[in-house]
């Protein structure tokens, strides 16, 4: 190891990283070495400092308001007609290959607790067909509405890469032509012990994780996707998380409302079911756009009520948004972008005093993310659309409970109820009035409902027998 990078760890006041150097064999330290350069030595300390060794603070603005959006329904002929237009300008951009998918696939999954990368994970009620499977169904069948391969960008860490293209090889990647996915590798943070010292995971190699989906933006230009891009024309970038299989890859109203609003980075709303829901909330200080977790927004803010009772802060998120590629191209053309970091407690797998690996029981560490929403403070214009859950977001974090895998097959199975209801089909109902069946329908068929209806006329499906499963 050369010396200018020695004296720049212990200049950080980490040396102890450098305790094993002399057991390692040549090719060990190469490894290690490769790692220790990726780092921003300068930056540590203060990061040491500022998060682990302090909690960051959280500031609320003084003027913080919440922020306006359009809603599901258009309140007058005025709205009505700007959504008939913004649907159609959607449907061109669609047509013409101004826009293309961007799936984040980079997380750890690590509440899920599945092993693999969570696009792997099976979550077709019936079939089991992947997460991966479901946008790959819904990007075919996009592509064949508007007659344009849609091209599709899936962001995955350097832990799980490797897995995910793999995946996607051993599937044939699901019919899509090869040329049209496109992998690209997000960056990664050090993590750091409690004391402000970071963690080896052995001898030769840090404890890292993936910097978060707000590493998205940086990995974009670095990765050539932003040069790709400008190459196809593609101009508009849909985003969405791999764990929710309901969002609707390239959405005409939400894409054209986009543009239309020449907005920089969009996105969609949900309604809170209740003040301390789960959802980070939409707000508005100083003319810029912002979201506040739900654990950082003060009660009386959560709390506050409009006139009619309803809440004022009543937008969530469920990140779902469109940033338009000039954007990304303007916040990283310098090559850097610094988004705040946001802290997580986590449990690290690391080497102990001794030299032993350990798995930590408790949290015996901090991990440094940043998030894509933290961008939204950076556009000029940022457009938020109300969507409606039950049609858009179904997430699975959990393996059971609250936003988990089964909460998520059921609202698959609902979402395809309604759909096939809508086209004529009976539908079962149990005593307590939920669908008394699963019903899984291919996505690479059917993405809204005018494709349900189309299924169900070609089909000539009449009925759903009552506890029956069904995959169409
Ligand atoms: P989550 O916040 O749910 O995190 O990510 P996670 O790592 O997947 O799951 P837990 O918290 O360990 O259980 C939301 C979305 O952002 C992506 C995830 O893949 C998911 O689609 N993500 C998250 C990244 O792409 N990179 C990251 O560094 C973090």
């Amino acid at each position: 190891m050369n010396d200018g990078l020695k004296s720049k760890i212990i200049a950080a006041g980490q040396a102890h990283l450098l305790r094993y150097l002399e057991e390692l064999t040549p090719e060990e330290e190469r490894s290690f070495v490769e790692q220790l350069e990726a780092v921003d030595w300068e930056q540590i300390p203060q990061l040491a400092k500022d998060y682990v060794m302090t909690r960051p603070e959280i500031t609320i603005p003084e003027d913080l308001s919440p922020a306006r959006f359009f809603p599901l329904i258009p309140g007058d002929d005025r709205s009505a007609e700007l959504y008939r237009a913004a649907r159609a300008k959607g449907k061109e951009l669609l047509e013409n290959g101004k826009v293309c998918c961007l799936t984040v696939a980079g997380g750890q999954g690590t509440r899920l607790g599945f092993d693999g990368p969570k696009g792997t994970y099976p979550i077709g009620p019936v079939s089991g067909r992947t997460l991966f499977e479901y946008f790959a169904g819904a990007v075919a069948r996009t592509s064949e509405k508007y007659g344009k391969q849609l091209n599709w960008y899936i962001m995955t860490s350097p832990i799980n890469r490797e897995a995910t293209e793999s995946f996607f090889k051993a599937k044939n990647y699901f019919g899509l032509p090869q040329e049209s996915v496109f992998f690209f590798t997000q960056g990664t943070m050090p993590a750091f012990g409690t004391d402000g010292k970071l963690l080896l995971a052995s001898k030769n190699s840090l404890a890292l994780s993936p910097d978060g989906h707000g590493g998205t933006l940086l990995a974009l230009r670095k990765s050539g996707a932003l040069a790709k891009m400008v190459a196809d024309g593609n101009e508009y970038i849909s985003y969405f998380q791999v764990d929710n299989p309901l969002v609707p890859v390239a959405d005409p109203l939400f894409i054209g409302l986009h543009a239309l609003e020449n907005s920089e980075m969009s996105a969609i709303m949900l309604s809170k079911t209740n003040s301390r829901e789960k959802l980070g909330n939409f707000c508005v200080s100083g003319g810029r756009t912002m979201i506040i977790e739900y654990s950082d927004l003060p009660e009386e803010l959560a709390e506050k009520r409009n006139a009619d009772g309803s809440l004022a802060f009543v937008a969530g998120s469920p990140a779902i948004h469109v940033l338009s590629r000039s954007f990304v191209e303007k916040l990283t053309s310098g090559g850097t972008l610094r988004l705040p970091w946001h802290r997580a407690d986590k449990k690290i797998p690391c080497l102990n005093a001794a030299g032993e690996a350990v798995v930590p029981a408790e949290p015996n560490g901090v991990k440094l993310e940043s998030f894509i929403f933290d961008a939204l403070p950076l556009a000029e214009k940022v457009m938020i659309l109300e969507g409606d859950r039950a049609e858009v977001f179904a997430p699975t974090k959990n393996a059971t409970g609250v936003d988990s895998a089964e909460s998520c097959r059921m609202m698959i199975s609902s979402r395809n109820a309604r759909r096939l209801a809508a086209a004529g089909v009976e539908i079962p109902a149990g005593k307590d009035g939920a669908v008394d069946a699963v019903i899984e329908i291919s996505p690479f068929e059917v993405i809204d409902d005018a494709d349900a209806a189309a299924l169900v006329k070609e089909t000539g499906l009449k009925k759903i027998l009552p506890g029956s499963m069904v995959a169409l």
